[in-house]
Formats: C-alpha cells, structure tokens, sequence
C-alpha cells in the first residue's frame, strides 16, 4: 500500500512537472482573423525596428528599455545575411553581428522578437543583405525559381533557424520569437517573373514553414502569401489592407516613422501627428500589430550603405535619433499613443466595431464587449477643418486629420493631432577634445601599373573585378598624342569624354586631377567631359571609379553593372578623334593605402607620414589624414563634424565609421510644419545644407587616450577644421 501510495504521489508529481513545462516551455503562437495570440491569447502588439549591426552591443540594451518603456511589447530585426556569410561557408557572428546577444537582450527585457530573415531584406543594405559572391554562383538569378538560388536561399534560413533553435529563442521554446519573415515585398517582383514568381514564393512558403519553428511566417507586400503565411503591409499608411484570407489577422509590418536619406539629398521628416493618425486608424480598422520601421535606424558604419548612394547616417526621422537619443516629440507621443491603444486592448480583441457615420469625413469605430468593455475611436479625416461630432450624446471636437481614443467609450485619453510633448530639439555641441599631431600621406598613384589587378583590351565591369573587396577601381591606360601638343587642332585643348554607369567617377591626366563626376540614386550614369592637359608624347590616364554601396532593390538587380561602360573618347587631335575605349586598360583594385592598411595602428607605421603639409594644401585629392585624440569628458555620444570635407572614407582605431560625402541638398524645401492644410507622409528638411555633416563615434570604439583617426580623402578638405562634437538632448542643456 505505501509503495503504492509512494509511485501514485510520484506519477502525479511527475504530470504536475510535464504540464508546468508544457505550459512554460512549449507555448505556442498561433493566429486568428482578430490578432497574433501567444499562449492562446489574442494580443494587440506594438513593435518597433532596431537592426543589430546598425548600433554596438554597448547600445542595445539602453535602445531597448527605451523602446520598452515607449511602450513596445515587440523589436523587429532582419537578418543580414552579407556579414554573417562574407566568403561561403564562413560565417561571422561577432560584435555588432552578435544575432544571438542582441535576441538575447530583447529577452532580458521581457520583449518579443519578430526576425525578419529575409534573406532578402532590401533595407538600404549594401546589395540588399545578399553576399556579393552570390552573384557569381554558376548559373544564379535572384529571387526566382532558380535552383542555385533556391539552395542557397534554403541553406542560409536553415542556419539562422537552427541558430535560433539551439539557442531556445522561438516561443514555442519559451524564447522571444513570436515571428518570422520570410523574402521581403516580392509581390510587385513577383508579377514581373509571372510563374517563375508563382513558383519562387509558393517554394519559399513551404520551404520556411518546414522550418518548423513553431510560430508563424508572414510575407510583407505578397498578396499571394500562401497559407499558413501571413501577408502584411508596408507603407505610411495601412488602414485599407486587408489580409488574402479572411481568417489571418491585419499586421503592418512597416509603419514608416520618417524615411532614409541619400547624399544629395533633402532630409526627410515625417510628422508625428501624421504618423499617429495612420496608426490609430489601422488600430481603428481592426489592425492588430504595428512595427515601425524604423524605431531606431541606426549607423550604416563600414561599407554596409546600399542604395547605391545612401548616407551612413540611417537615423530616419525615428523616435530613437542616430546617437540613441530619445527624438521628442514623436518618441512621447507615440508613447501616448501606445498607452491609450492599450487601454482598449480587450475590446479590441475580442469584438467587431460597429460603425457610425458621425459627419461626411467623421467616423465612430466602437468596440463593445458582452463584459462591459467598451472602447471608440472617434475619427476626422477632413485634413483642413475641425470637426464638432455628438456621439453617446456627448460633444466631441476633433481636430483635422485626428482620431480621438476614448477606452471607455466616454473620455478621450488621446487625441492624435493633440502633442502635449515638447520638442526635444537635440544637437550637437563641441567637445573638450582636440584632433593632434595631424600628418598627411600622399596616394601614390605613379606606379598602378606595377602590381595590376588585371589587364584587357576594353573595358571590365566594376564589382566583377573588385568583388566589392574595395569601393575603388582605377582603369588605367595610356595614349600617345605625337611629338607636340601644339600640333592639337586650332590651338585648342582636346576633350576627354568618360562614360559610366556609376557611381562616382574622378579623372586624372599625367597625375593631376582633370574632374569628379557623380551619379545619383535615381540616375547612377555620370559622364565626364572636360579639356584633356596632354603632354607631347605619351600621356597617362587613370580613372578612378568607385561603388557608392550595391544596389538594394529592383528587378534583377544582381545584373546591373557598375564602373566605366565606354566609350572614353578622346575629341579635337590633331589626328582627329579617338575612341580609347578598346585599348589595353590596366586595372588595379582599391588604393594603396588600403593594401597596407594605413587605418591601423600596425599599417600606419609602414609609409612615411608628413607633418605640417595639412595647412599648406589643403585641397590636395587622394590624400591620407591622421590624427589622435583623448575621449572626451562625459557619455554622451560623439560624432565627427566633416563639414570641411569633400569625399571619403573615416576610420576610428581600425574601426570604419562610414563613407562621408558633404554632398549638399539642392534646391529649397522646407514644407514641414504640421499645419491644417498639409499634411505630406515625409516632408523635407535641409535643402542647400551638406545632406550628411556630422558622422557618429561609438564610445565604444574609444580608449581613454590617443585614439587614432584616420581619412581617406578624395576630392580634396580642410582636414584642420574637422572636430569632434557631442550630442546633446535639448532637455539636459
Ligand atoms: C521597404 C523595404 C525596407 C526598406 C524600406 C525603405 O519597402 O521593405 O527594407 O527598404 O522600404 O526604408
């Protein structure tokens, strides 16, 4: 009897254990038409971007008991396949790619994950987050039904799934991972490939759901999302989406918070008046998961800008600024926002509104429970007028473009136009550090040929050389004019036309710098034309030609080519025109510098530096800076001030800060203020002012003393008038 008794409490100790850990451990995600539920409850969820590599370890946990404390149950996260795979089969998780520490530190703060895997992520990455060497897999076309990309496709989802799974991060093993993206916006691609297209997305489908992570898959822009993935939207505003099946819930996946910026041009600023309008209102319509994209945008640091063209800046008008600074007043009153989402949180999940016209642009949405929970939200979209409404026999005023949030169904806890928050007005203030011991090293460009990447008769495309090793490629060639430059046609100097299919381009002639052109964005071609200084003789003409960052998106994007196209023609000899283009070019990837690594402690040491040359020429092209510095006092962040500059690259103790470019911002705009008439999803700020001036220092990049800075310069700057300056919130002036 007492044996028996014994096993009987131990059988029952045994199942209390089991249940427990089925509970604790093996919970589930699942959805329905309502919301996202975890451990079957409908939840609305608040989710907002912070990518990894975009910050430093030493910031993620104070970015996020910010987005924590603005309100967010959820951070959103791509995964950037480029830097976890630079060469195939090698992977690197370190630093700021510590994937697995930065899900690890949205754990310890009690807040979900939603992994965008991708693995294409578009995100003004370098390329989109693909590896370059993907492009020169026998036989590949990306995003399509293409076997090699397929396999490689599968092999990178299988990793960071089973990354994630050994780490117990997914829900369903009791981790952060309530989601998981698969591709990114394919449906508009999708319709261009036609049933390839068809193909690629129903393989992608299944292959991720065979992942078998335990919570669900959406598709962001993929109408044709097949089940069980859910479809989502992106874009300033969501509230006419509509999921492609009547049993997935309404998930937004990218609220635009502000938008990115290109060297060139304007700032974009989205107001929060507007941004919290387009919120409530997918809230109102039913919308049950919001993310902005982005809560914090962060640093492209290194060469990680796609685009081409973005800048290294990726701060996106967020509520979280670059530097980590919390922007108010969005970052308030989006918290504002949360809080009275909230508050209707059980009405929202478990009733449909019902709807009542209360004016020709005024809406009431009330949803109302059987248990008494009530919740409206009171609607004007009339963008220039007020409006005064009666509902539940009381008066409301609205004003234009606004949603009231009342999560009794009487008082209005929030009101989306209404911003009780002040302006932050964050900036940058000077430091107490001063940049010494300035020398400068010349590029040697007298001997490219010596060591030549390559050579060919005609002209090579860019990336198929460089591999994106380096952002520079200089074509080289020679052209031998005849005994005497006055024998040039009519006394006049001859042209030397350049052709490019980008980004950037800088001639030289026997040495000297003849001109710089730039591509854009929008139009990355740029040709060079200017009068050719020819010698009597032979004549040297070295070309320059560097990669702004790979492009991100668009159809087929893997094929378009970058570098010197042809023709280069030299016009007006005396002996005619010449077309130089297939003659023999030499080809010598990256600079000089770069080979021996003048941006580290070690490799400085291997060329001789000049004292004193910094105030003499201050415009001199292709030069190399150095300089050192003790860390300011404080913690705020820091950041450098490269008005002075023209174009380049900084290093940081070995570490690379960025590409800058003092490109200015053309033309005049401005059209920003909130006001009743306008109201634009971004507006534009910063017209005829450098797009990027101040470039962001990781304090966690610095030592107490002599750290050393290092620039590469192009074009030619005052490296003497560059400084290091902090940033300041307008709250702790
Ligand atoms: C979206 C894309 C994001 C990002 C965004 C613009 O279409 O999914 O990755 O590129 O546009 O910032």
């Amino acid at each position: 009897m007492e044996t028996n008794n014994s096993v009987s409490k131990l059988f029952i100790l045994l199942s209390i254990g089991l249940l427990v850990n089925a509970l604790l451990v093996h919970t589930l995600v699942s959805y329905d038409k309502k919301a996202i539920l975890i451990n079957g409850k409908r939840r609305i969820l608040i989710s907002g971007s912070i990518h990894y590599p975009r910050s430093t370890p030493q910031m993620w946990e104070d970015l996020i008991q910010k987005a924590k404390d603005g309100g967010l149950d959820v951070i959103d996260t791509y995964v950037f396949w480029n830097i976890h795979e630079p060469s195939p089969g090698n992977y690197n998780f370190e630093g700021r790619y510590d994937l697995v520490r930065f899900i690890k530190a949205v754990q310890k703060q009690g807040l979900y994950v939603h992994l965008r895997i991708g693995p294409y992520i578009c995100a003004e990455w370098n390329f989109g987050g693909f590896p370059v060497w993907l492009k020169y897999v026998p036989g590949i076309s990306f995003r399509t039904d293409n076997e090699p990309f397929k396999a490689a496709m599968r092999g990178f989802t299988q990793k960071i799934v089973e990354m994630m799974k050994r780490e117990n991060l997914f829900e369903s093993q009791g981790g952060p991972i309530i989601l998981s993206q698969i591709e990114n916006e394919y449906g508009p691609e999708g319709k261009v490939f036609g049933a390839a297209g068809e193909a690629y997305i129903n393989w992608a489908a299944s292959m991720a759901v065979e992942l078998d992570t335990g919570v669900p898959w959406v598709m962001c822009k993929e109408e044709d999302a097949p089940d069980p993935v859910i479809n989502t939207c992106n874009g300033f505003y969501c509230d006419g989406f509509a999921p492609n099946k009547p049993y997935k819930p309404t998930l937004w996946t990218e609220a635009w918070s502000g938008w990115f910026t290109e060297f060139g041009g304007p700032l974009n600023h989205r107001p929060v008046e507007d941004l919290a309008f387009a919120v409530a209102r997918f809230i109102q319509k039913g919308g049950s998961f919001f993310n902005y994209y982005m809560y914090h945008g962060g640093t492209n640091f290194g060469r990680t800008a796609g685009g081409p063209f973005i800048t290294t800046s990726y701060d996106y008008d967020a509520p979280i600024d670059e530097y980590g600074l919390i922007r108010e007043p969005k970052y308030g009153h989006l918290t504002e926002l949360h809080r009275a989402i909230k508050q209707c949180e059980q009405a929202l999940v478990s009733s449909d509104p019902t709807i009542t016209i209360l004016g020709s642009s005024q809406q009431a949405y009330v949803f109302s429970t059987e248990n008494g929970n009530c919740a409206a939200f009171l609607s004007n979209s009339d963008s220039k007028s007020a409006a005064r409404v009666m509902f539940n026999n009381l008066h409301y005023d609205l004003p234009p473009w606004s949603m009231s949030i009342l999560p009794d169904c009487r008082s209005v806890v929030f009101n989306t136009a209404i911003v009780g928050t002040q302006t932050s007005g964050n900036q940058m203030l000077p430091t107490n550090s001063e940049l010494l011991s300035w020398e400068t090293y010349d590029e040697d460009i007298s001997s490219l040929e010596d060591n030549p990447t390559t050579t060919a008769v005609g002209l090579l495309e860019q990336i198929n050389i460089t591999r994106d090793s380096s952002d520079y490629l200089w074509y080289i060639t020679s052209v031998d004019i005849g005994p005497s430059p006055s024998l040039l046609r009519g006394g006049q100097k001859p042209t030397l036309t350049v052709q490019s299919r980008g980004h950037a381009l800088h001639v030289f002639i026997n040495g000297q710098l003849s001109g710089s052109v730039y591509g854009t964005r929008e139009a990355m071609r740029c040709r060079f034309t200017g009068p050719a200084n020819l010698n009597a003789g032979m004549n040297r003409i070295a070309l320059l030609s560097i990669a702004v960052g790979l492009p991100n998106n668009g159809i087929h994007f893997e094929t378009w080519e970058t570098g010197i196209l042809g023709p280069v023609l030299l016009r007006g000899l005396d002996t005619g025109n010449r077309d130089l283009s297939w003659q023999k070019w030499t080809y010598k990837v990256g600079l000089k510098g770069e080979a021996m690594n003048l941006v580290s402690a070690t490799g400085i040491s291997s060329v001789e530096w000049v004292k004193g040359a910094l105030f003499a020429q201050p415009q001199k092209p292709l030069t190399w800076y150095k300089a050192y510095f003790d860390v300011p006092n404080g913690d705020e962040p820091l950041a450098l001030d490269m008005r002075s500059m023209g174009k380049g690259q900084v290093w940081i103790n070995g570490e690379s800060i960025g590409r800058y470019w003092t490109a200015y911002a053309a033309g005049s705009c401005g059209l920003c203020s909130y006001s009743g008439t306008y109201r634009p999803p971004k507006c534009q700020l910063g017209c005829g002012e450098p797009t990027q001036r101040w470039y962001h220092v990781p304090r966690s990049w610095l030592k107490p003393t002599q750290n050393l800075l290092v620039i590469f310069e192009e074009v030619g700057g005052d490296a003497s008038k560059i400084s290091l300056v902090r940033r300041i919130t307008g709250k702790t002036i």
